[in-house]
């Protein structure tokens, strides 16, 4: 399988990131927000949007599988890794690569909502337009994209190309969604 257009550079993704980090700098002065990447693709942008955001933040990851096919219909996911930590009373950003669907968020959002965090935002690098089924509303978005299929930053195709610094377009997944 070969990589095919290049869809964000490594430099266009590091300025949008050092706008995102900038704005929760503004938003959550004077606050300690708790970021929680979703595993396994939120790791990179994770922790290149940590680096941006300049305050005194604490991290936690929740990871999650879908059900495959019965994840379209119903948005249940299954909950693999918890939170470590209790997030009453905190303000929380959830940090995703990727919004499809929007139904692993959507479950997300809910799980976490339940526990009555101060505030819950979110912020993810990359939205595919169109293809919501629900809605999400993204506090951070990074860049809108058509829906092709996408890998490189943390995006995976059968467990490879997370680590491309850049996000590209799968050539056999071109105009399939
Ligand atoms: C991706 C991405 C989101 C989800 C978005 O994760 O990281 O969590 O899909 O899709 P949705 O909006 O349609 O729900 P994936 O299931 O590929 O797992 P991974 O991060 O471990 O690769």
């Amino acid at each position: 399988m070969k990589v095919g257009k290049v869809l964000l550079t490594a430099q266009e993704i590091d300025a949008k990131l050092d706008e995102m980090g900038a704005a929760i700098t503004t938003d959550y002065q004077g606050k300690s927000p708790l970021l929680v990447g979703i595993l396994k693709g939120a790791f990179m942008v994770m922790a290149d949007l940590a680096r941006r955001i300049d305050l005194p933040v604490e991290f936690d990851f929740m990871a999650v599988s879908s059900y495959g096919a019965a994840t379209e219909t119903s948005g249940v996911v299954r909950l693999l890794k918890d939170l470590d930590q209790q997030i009453e009373g905190r303000h929380v950003i959830i940090v995703e690569d990727i919004i499809d669907s929007g139904l692993t968020l959507n479950y997300l959002m809910r799980s976490l909502r339940a526990r009555r965090p101060a505030s819950l935002a979110l912020a993810a690098l990359l939205v595919k337009e169109g293809l919501q089924r629900v809605d999400i509303e993204v506090n951070y978005p990074g860049f809108r994209i058509p829906p092709d299929f996408v890998v490189g930053f943390g995006l995976d195709y059968e467990g490879h190309y997370r680590n491309l610094p850049y996000v590209a377009v799968l050539e056999e997944h071109l105009h399939s969604g």
